[in-house]
């Protein structure tokens, strides 16, 4: 059995460079929001490693919840049909939102979530994504806080998978063509 590393073809951001700008998202979060009665909202599966990481470097009161959604399929790409799988556990109402996802692609995913939370009166509602990939963009999208901008490569770990491995790599890497050709 290979190890995962032998599929990356390069190393986008490592484990210090994820660090850094998490604590710098979490800082801007506890300014953003004090005083706010704040929920994140994590989209499964992709955001829990960032989720548990940006948590940590938020200094004021909040909760977290999430919800599992699904494109159909578990293809390299995404088909644009958004489906809720999990819902959440508790009301939104008047509550502050974030939403907190591994990657904005096409944009399909975060706009259907946004109308979706929308419809059930929070105070506000934003979008924290670790990666943002603008050149796949199919809809609008605006997150107030995003981590990098990535090109348009595959890429896997941190919570990004291919066929749900490599989520557990503790990086951002571009994942080797012939390993999803
Ligand atoms: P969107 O709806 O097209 O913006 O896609 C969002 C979802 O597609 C993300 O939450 C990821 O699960 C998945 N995705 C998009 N790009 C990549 C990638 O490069 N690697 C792994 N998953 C990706
Ligand atoms: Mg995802």
């Amino acid at each position: 059995m290979s190890q995962m590393k032998d599929d990356i073809k390069e190393v986008l951001f490592d484990e210090e460079q994820i660090r850094n700008k998490i604590r710098e998202i979490g800082k801007q979060i506890s300014k953003d929001y004090i005083g706010k009665d704040l929920l994140l909202i994590g989209v499964l599966k992709g955001s829990v490693p960032f989720m548990a990481d940006l948590i940590k470097e938020i200094d004021i009161p909040c909760s977290i919840d999430f919800m599992a959604v699904s494109s159909y399929g578990n293809s390299s790409t995404t088909s644009g049909v958004v489906r809720i799988l999990k819902d959440l556990d508790f009301e939104i109402e008047g509550k502050h939102i974030l939403i907190v996802e591994d990657i904005i692609d096409t944009g399909t995913t975060l706009r259907y979530l946004v109308d979706y939370l929308k419809g059930r009166q929070p105070a506000s509602i934003e979008i924290a994504s670790l990666l943002n990939k603008p050149e796949r963009r199919m809809v609008e999208i605006n997150a107030k806080y995003m981590g990098f901008e990535v090109p348009d490569y595959f890429l896997v770990g941190y919570g990004l998978d291919y066929s749900e491995k490599y989520r557990n790599l503790p990086y951002v890497g571009i994942l080797k063509e012939e390993v999803y050709k």
